[in-house]
């Protein structure tokens, strides 16, 4: 029996979708396929809500990130991180390899970050400003709003990784002043691993010469003049984009705000059932693509996460360390409903057994798990 994906990437994919990654591979440098790239263009813009260019990237979402400071940043220009957790922190491992001057501005996991802390902190002098749209490790969400108009008639640019909420959560790239938005395909896309999404505004592109960085892969110089004929520098992941494709149609078919909402519910609907057992979760500004909850004292979390696989056929994930035998994370992206949520609360609930108020644990599990 196959495990149910309910982590936080990869997701569950329809069959159909992954039987598009079997079809024959077109050559890419023709016509035909440049027009494929102008539709996967026009509706990567309306997933976006912007205007500018998305470039497409080989890569995972870290190689967007990396991306992002190597074609932003420069080494003399002090930026600022907002992080509350494993994924704000990344901004800053990827700024100190590139030996970029920052400032971390860190709140503990859980904690929702909100705009003071970035006014506090602020002076003219900042390059840019790098925060993460869902902090993927709890589950919470950053409004990226307030972010945006603070930073909207500043030089500072504000770049936003939207790795897990893209599609899950309400992102308003322009309408925001969001100049750098980075994304990948095994979140909310619900796609395999392997495609990265960048956005860049005319701000940002003004800042972008006086990168200083060595780069060449990744130079998004190069990604702007193909794209200006439909066409990548590199040869692209084709049979990811026949999936993209057909993801991107299907959400504009529903309209993106449906999707979006399509999210929410499933997350409250998880958040809340979680909550009737007793048990802590995340709910600071909670995201829709993930629900974090922490088990405390009541039961380590990799057990429960063992028993869950090995037992009920479901995964769920861990927060990284050093959380991990704490916290636990469910994904709600892609081809999961209300009745694999029901499945779930269900383990979770016998595993805990009966007086969950009173911490009890089946026996039975406590002798699986021995
Ligand atoms: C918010 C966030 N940023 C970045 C990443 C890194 O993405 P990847 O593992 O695709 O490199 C993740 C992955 O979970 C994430 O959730």
């Amino acid at each position: 029996m196959e495990n149910k994906l309910m982590v936080a990437g990869p997701t569950e994919i329809e069959q159909d979708i992954l039987e598009i990654g079997m079809k024959k591979q077109q050559y890419n440098r023709t016509p035909e396929f440049a027009d494929k790239l102008g539709n996967i263009q026009e509706k990567l813009r309306y997933l976006y809500k912007t205007e500018n260019d998305v470039y497409i990237l080989s890569s995972s979402g870290t190689g967007a990130m990396e991306c992002a400071v190597a074609n932003f940043t420069n080494t003399h220009e002090k930026v600022l991180v907002l992080s509350g957790g494993t994924f704000g922190d990344r901004w800053a491992e990827i700024l100190s390899a590139f030996e970029v001057p920052y400032e971390l501005i860190s709140v503990p996991i859980g904690t929702n970050i909100t705009v003071d802390l970035l006014e506090a902190k602020y002076s003219p002098d900042i390059g840019a400003v790098l925060i993460t749209a869902n902090e993927t490790s709890s589950g919470t969400k950053i409004d990226i709003k307030p972010f945006g108009e603070f930073l909207r008639d500043k030089k500072s640019i504000l770049i936003v990784d939207a790795v897990s909420s893209l599609g899950a959560d309400e992102i308003e790239t322009d309408k925001w002043g969001c100049d750098v938005v980075i994304s990948s395909s095994q979140k909310a896309l619900a796609l395999p691993p392997g495609l990265a999404l960048i956005s860049v505004s005319d701000k940002a592109w003004a800042v972008q010469g006086k990168s200083n960085h060595p780069k060449y892969y990744f130079d998004l110089k190069k990604y702007k003049l193909n794209l200006s004929r439909n066409q990548t520098p590199f040869t692209p992941p084709i049979s990811l984009l026949y999936q993209l494709e057909e993801r991107l149609e299907r959400i504009f078919e529903s309209g993106i705000d449906a999707v979006v909402s399509a999210h929410e519910s499933r997350s409250i609907y998880l958040r809340n059932r979680l909550a009737a057992l007793g048990i802590s979760v995340f709910d600071q500004n909670p995201s829709n693509g993930v629900v974090g909850f922490d088990l405390g004292g009541l039961f380590g979390a990799k057990k429960m996460i063992n028993i869950l696989r090995e037992h009920y056929h479901i995964e769920v994930t861990p927060s990284p360390p050093p959380h991990d035998d704490r916290i636990i994370r469910v994904g709600v992206f892609g081809a999961v409903g209300n009745a694999d949520i029901d499945e779930l609360v269900a383990a979770i609930e016998e595993v805990l057994g009966p007086q969950i108020g009173g911490r009890k644990c089946l026996d039975s599990v406590t002798a699986i798990s021995a």
